[in-house]
């Protein structure tokens, strides 16, 4: 009998129940009765508490489709793993010992940058691990794509289109503040494929001058309305020479709630216009995958499954060059993946006439 644990954590994204999907109905066609399921529940919680339940095969039927996690997530931040609170638990120790209680013979992780760092500690620790890459930031080092990018850019590039035709009836500049704070991936995809004039990233500091200068050249054009997507981590050139700490002490006495409302603020000083902010939100996380995601998070799904028929743990799935490999965790755990500044799209929306802040 084989016993496989399973676990979400961190945001959730569109296709994590495809994957799971994946992953159960993989293992239940290769090894039918001999392999028992198990759904951690809301994550690496579940696994310190011991809080689980033996999932069924029906569990992970008419779930393809489905946004969010039958199991259940939540947030437990790497650094605070080995830190033993009030309660006195050593979570790491828990966790060993829960998937001992169980008797598992492998456990699968889906998730992003902090899974990945807390999934390679309990490798090397002895479990035997699988991942999964999710996210709709699309940061994770050693793939090309993680599942939840794509339907989160779906949902970005509908919000930007919703918006064009409102400001371009009012002729008014709108601002859409789009998730990301480390990497500019779905702002950039999603301001691409949205038509945004402005595309603000994390990985390029801006500059206010060349924000106003795009603004004019296209009032001069007799163009009246203009979109900036930005992201909710870009900042600007003064920032980026800012120390980590000065950053978040600055960050913390803004008087606006975000780097967008600060640059509607801005603009509208400086042209006499009125800016309006639009902010999505969580939107981008959540309903049904696309159909890209679909395919993408049954793949990851099966792949996890065979590795853990081959035995070959301590491994994330990932997709290089179209092709289905798994890369060993000690290279993924801490790396993250951002866009790099001389990359295609960049020139490619820079060749369009995108202006990119800088
Ligand atoms: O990591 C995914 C993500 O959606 C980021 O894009 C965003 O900054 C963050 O999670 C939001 O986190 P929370 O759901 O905890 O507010």
């Amino acid at each position: 009998m084989k016993r496989i644990g399973m676990l979400t954590s961190g945001g959730d994204c569109q296709g994590l129940n495809a994957a799971l999907r994946g992953v159960a109905k993989a293992l239940y066609e290769e090894f039918g009765k001999e392999v028992e399921l198990y759904g951690i529940h809301d994550g690496y919680r579940g696994l310190i508490e011991g809080d689980y339940q033996k999932m069924q095969p029906e569990n992970f039927s008419g779930i393809l489709t489905h946004g969010g996690t039958i199991l259940g997530t939540s947030r437990q931040p790497f650094k605070l793993m080995r830190v033993i609170g009030d309660n006195k638990v050593d979570k790491v120790e828990a966790m060993k010992a829960t998937y001992a209680k169980m008797k598992l013979d492998a456990l699968v992780i889906l998730g992003g940058n902090g899974t990945h760092k807390t999934a390679n500690l309990l490798s090397q620790e002895g479990l035997n691990v699988v991942t999964l890459p999710k996210t709709i930031d699309n940061d994770l080092w050693g793939t090309d794509v993680t599942f939840g990018f794509q339907s989160a850019i779906d949902i970005a590039a509908y919000v930007l289109d919703c918006i064009h035709t409102t400001a371009t009836s009012h002729g008014r500049v709108f601002i859409v503040e789009l998730m990301g704070h480390k990497a500019g991936w779905l702002t950039l995809h999603a301001g691409i494929a949205g038509g945004a004039d402005i595309i603000l990233i994390p990985e390029i500091p801006y500059r206010l001058d060349s924000i106003l200068s795009t603004l004019n050249k296209r009032g001069r054009q007799g163009k009246e309305f203009s979109i900036l997507a930005v992201a909710e981590g870009a900042l600007s050139l003064e920032e980026s020479k800012l120390s980590k700490k000065e950053f978040k002490q600055a960050r913390a006495n803004m008087a606006e709630p975000s780097v967008a409302y600060r640059l509607a603020n801005e603009i509208g000083e400086k042209t006499g216009q009125e800016i309006r902010v639009a902010v999505p939100g969580h939107f981008q996380r959540g309903g049904s995958p696309c159909a890209y995601d679909r395919v993408l998070s049954t793949r990851f799904g099966t792949e996890a499954a065979r590795l853990i028929k081959e035995k070959k743990f301590g491994q994330m799935v990932a997709l290089q060059n179209g092709k289905m490999v798994d890369v060993p965790l000690s290279e993924v755990a801490g790396k993250l993946k951002t866009v790099p500044k001389d990359s295609e799209i960049i020139r490619s929306a820079r060749d369009l006439g995108i202006c990119m802040g800088d």
